[in-house]
């Protein structure tokens, strides 16, 4: 037996270890440890409820959008302003959230996972006319390949000039981005941290010309994602074939859903663009969410806190000194099982249900690239499934951003604040699965609970040793070279992993 540790796993979000058992070069176990600590949900007691909403868009610098609508959408419910939200207020909200979305598939695609695919040192000497290219290239012969080293040497298979293009696009994505967080920030307020979403509804007025100004720049992304991202995306499965089969995971796929399509109080039966749902079983079974089977187990967590408690009573009691632990990440469960969330959770779940455009597009991927559903299942299909939810949540902006009404109302507002209540706020990040729960008290936060997508996708093992989804898919897999396992942070990144969030 060898045992081989990555720490940390560069290109993702937030600092992870990985350790893995090999066997004749084959992992046999492999741990997901988050090292880091935060105790924002210990910070949040006593405080005012209005103050989660802000708070806790600071657990995370990449991933504050999506809390902040959690937070909103616990407060709503608390407050009982869910079934009153007005329309602008809900439309600007998911406007928010998908521009968030965009923005941060693109940076998983071009900033983080593509230079595991395409080797950017073909662009080092380059002197053509592409004048992105030669600004890499004058950075690296500066000296300056921080980006790009120290690396793992992969396979890269992909000839020359379908390298560069996707280099070129590498940097080209750094603006369409910018364009995303314009399009966040004329309904959100500044980013990362927003102003704008709060218990209600939405702060920002609605005019005419923001409308346009939101429209304009999601036409130019959505340009980007029909002419380069997607075939970027084609162009690196076909190279990769092998990656269909490898990173497979629990097999169990959960999504909370997102993108308010009603203002129905009950947030498991609330209509929603991207559906909510559990995929599980030996033929992949579709079943409804039902949030009471959650709980968090931390029978090898850092924790001396109670185990399989649900979030509504969940506690938070840090021990780094237990010493049959080895992450700060709970691990969440649904019904016992450990699930997969995120983009390709959501793609296979919205299959299952029918999703009209969604089975389209997946039905078009697969015969294009000559596949049946089953090689969803994998690292290529996390990277699939991205950006057909990308074009996916562009489309349907541009429809939705015409259904805001200049002049109306945004928000509504509580009569008084409750001495005591509770709420529940669960949507999707765009790594998946996102979960706030509270309670008030004499009016003040008695308890909070977050349940983070990468708490999910990188738990440990739980109180039954059952590994988390990241720790399935790397079972298995065939390491060539232990000194150099690109095929190990190949697997972990497609999920990609967000440890702020996870461990908060
Ligand atoms: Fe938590
Ligand atoms: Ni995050």
């Amino acid at each position: 037996m060898q045992k081989l540790t990555i720490d940390p796993v560069t290109r993702i979000r937030g600092p992870l270890r990985i350790e893995a058992d090999l066997q004749g070069g084959v992992v046999r176990e492999a741990r997901c440890t988050g090292g880091m600590f935060r105790g924002l949900e210990i910070m949040l007691r006593g405080r005012e409820p209005l103050d989660a909403q802000r708070l806790t868009q600071r657990i995370c610098g990449m991933c504050s959008t999506a809390h902040s609508l959690a937070a909103a959408l616990a407060l709503d419910q608390a407050f009982g302003l869910a079934a009153s939200l007005p329309r602008n207020g809900r439309v600007m909200r998911n406007l928010i959230a998908g521009s968030h979305l965009l923005q941060s598939h693109l940076a998983h695609f071009y900033q983080l996972a593509v230079l595991d695919y395409v080797d950017f040192a073909l662009v080092d000497g380059y002197r053509g006319r592409d004048a992105r290219l030669r600004h890499l290239a004058e950075l690296m012969s500066g000296g300056e390949v921080a980006h790009f080293t120290p690396r793992y040497e992969g396979d890269y298979r992909l000839p020359r000039p379908q390298s560069l293009e996707i280099a070129s696009h590498h940097v080209e994505a750094l603006g369409v981005r910018r364009e995303a967080q314009e399009m966040l920030a004329i309904f959100g307020g500044p980013t990362p941290h927003d102003t704008s979403v709060f218990p209600g509804g939405a702060l920002e007025t609605v005019t005419p010309d923001k409308i346009a100004a939101f429209r304009g720049r999601l036409e130019r992304v959505r340009r980007f994602i029909d002419e380069s991202y997607l075939e970027d995306v084609w162009a690196i499965a076909r190279a990769y074939p092998d990656y269909f089969t490898l990173g497979r995971g629990p097999e169990s796929y959960l999504s909370f859903g997102m993108l308010d399509l009603d203002s129905e109080p009950n947030l498991t039966r609330r209509r929603r663009a991207l559906l909510a749902g559990v995929l599980d079983g030996k033929v992949l079974t579709l079943g409804a969410l039902d949030p009471s089977q959650i709980a968090e187990e931390v029978g090898r967590s850092w924790y001396r806190s109670g185990s399989k408690l649900h979030p509504s009573h969940g506690e938070t009691v840090a021990d780094p000194s237990r010493s049959d632990g080895y992450s700060f990440v709970k691990a969440p469960r649904y019904a016992g099982r450990a699930c997969e969330v995120g983009p390709l959770a959501r793609i296979l779940i919205a299959d299952a249900a029918g999703h009209d455009r969604v089975r389209r597009l997946v039905a078009g991927t697969l015969s294009t690239l000559r596949r049946d559903m089953s090689a969803l299942r994998s690292v290529l299909g996390r990277h699939i499934a991205r950006a057909l939810e990308s074009k996916l949540i562009a489309d349907s902006m541009a429809e939705w951003a015409l259904e805001l009404r200049p002049g109306e109302p945004t928000r509504v507002r509580p009569r008084r604040q409750p001495r005591g209540a509770s709420g529940m706020g669960i949507t999707e990040a765009p790594q998946g699965a996102l979960g706030h729960w509270l309670r008030i008290e004499d009016g003040l936060i008695a308890s909070y609970q977050v349940v983070g997508p990468t708490a999910w996708n990188c738990s440990p093992r739980d109180d039954r040793g059952e590994p988390g989804a990241c720790e399935r898919a790397l079972e298995g897999t065939k390491v060539r070279d232990p000194r150099n396992p690109f095929e190990l942070v190949r697997i972990v990144r497609s999920f990609d992993p967000c440890l702020a969030c996870a461990v908060h």
